[in-house]
């Protein structure tokens, strides 16, 4: 019998501290930066972002997704055989966000690595979880994306410090002898680096270089929507399947123009497109898993409908996950 994977259950988590654009932009005037929540709802989408207190870590948020997701599945944190963490915030250099989720959940022995592509990290994550369960070498597995990003935010800088929040999205991944995930298709293109980044890195004890995001906006924004609209067909050929099948798109949550782009080239109604980046901003490698739980948990996304999950970002990375939920 051919051995699948399926989302057996979903979860998320937002710290408590919400932020709207025009208090964002408040604190942002104290500091002589000048912005409004007119120009970001009109050139984003973005309405509100949440931020994580100062000591709690992407660890904290990923591990309350897990255990959301955990229950929503109905399974038990020893019964998980792999973990995966999708970030770009890690709570340190090393070890892994995942081994730190690991101890927090109570377990121990399972595998669990951290997955490095950004804002695609999450489609990464799900994509080597499928195929290791495919492989037979594990059977459930706890995929999380997880994110603090206003730690890396340049609040001098307005074209990036509106566009990000912090949070956490987790799926439990089960063998199943039914499709649950039917394609995907993942990409990298290193000579983008430079675009999107993150440029610091620690040697001799200190920081060099900006340990801040930085961002052309502009060029993020042309090659996301041509990427996305490339991988999701890609990801749609393989399964042998047409736009016209996928009840929801599940794009990653990083501008609202962006998305609506990829989903009008795809002929697509935007209806059937989830939105939360107006709630949450960008979350990077939480984005997706998030907007995934938001719609499973509000009753738009049921069992059996076909989900396309794509993302782009820093790498350049881009991919996408077609899957029967
Ligand atoms: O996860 C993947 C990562 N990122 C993305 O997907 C982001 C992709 N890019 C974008 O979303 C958009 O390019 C931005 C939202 C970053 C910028 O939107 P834009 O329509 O490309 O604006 P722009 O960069 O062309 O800037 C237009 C104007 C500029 O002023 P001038 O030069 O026309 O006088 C900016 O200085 O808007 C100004 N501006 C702002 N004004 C108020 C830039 N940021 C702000 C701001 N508030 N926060």
């Amino acid at each position: 019998m051919t051995r699948y994977s399926r989302i057996t259950g979903t979860g998320s988590y937002l710290p408590p501290r919400r932020l709207t654009n025009a208090e964002l932009a408040a604190e942002l005037a104290l500091r002589g930066v000048e912005t409004s929540d007119e120009w970001i709802v009109e050139r984003t989408g973005i309405r509100a972002r949440h931020f994580a207190a100062p000591d709690v870590s992407s660890s904290d948020l990923a591990t309350v997704a897990a255990r959301n997701a955990l229950e929503a599945a109905g399974v038990q944190a020893s019964e998980i055989d792999l973990i995966i963490v999708a970030t770009s915030t890690p709570d340190m250099v090393f070890p892994s966000v995942a081994c730190i989720v690991q101890n927090k959940l109570g377990i121990a022995g399972c595998p669990a690595f951290d997955v490095q592509a950004v804002c695609s990290g999450f489609i990464y994550a799900l994509t080597i979880a499928d195929a290791m369960i495919k492989s037979g070498s594990v059977s459930r597995a706890l995929v999380i994306g997880a994110e603090v990003f206003s730690r890396i935010l340049d609040f001098s800088d307005r074209t990036t410090c509106v566009l990000f929040g912090d949070g956490a999205g987790a799926v439990v991944l089960e063998a199943s002898d039914t499709p649950g995930i039917l394609a995907s298709d993942l990409h990298a293109d290193g000579k983008y680096v430079g675009i999107l980044c993150v440029p610091g890195h620690v040697m001799g004890g200190q920081v060099l270089g900006s340990p801040l995001l930085t961002m052309d906006g502009q060029a993020v924004f042309k090659l996301a929507v041509g990427m996305l609209e490339g991988t999701a067909r890609a990801a749609l050929t393989k399964a042998n399947l047409t736009a016209a099948d996928i009840d929801w798109m599940i794009p990653h949550q990083a501008n609202l123009r962006i998305m609506q782009s990829t989903t009008r080239k795809l002929k697509m109604p935007l209806e059937k497109m989830i939105v939360t980046v107006d709630q949450h901003g960008n979350t990077s490698a939480a984005s997706i898993p998030l907007a995934l739980d938001v719609s499973v948990r509000s009753g738009k996304v049921k069992k059996g409908d076909t989900l396309m999950l794509e993302g782009v970002g820093g790498g350049f990375t881009w991919g996408a996950v077609l899957l029967n939920y």
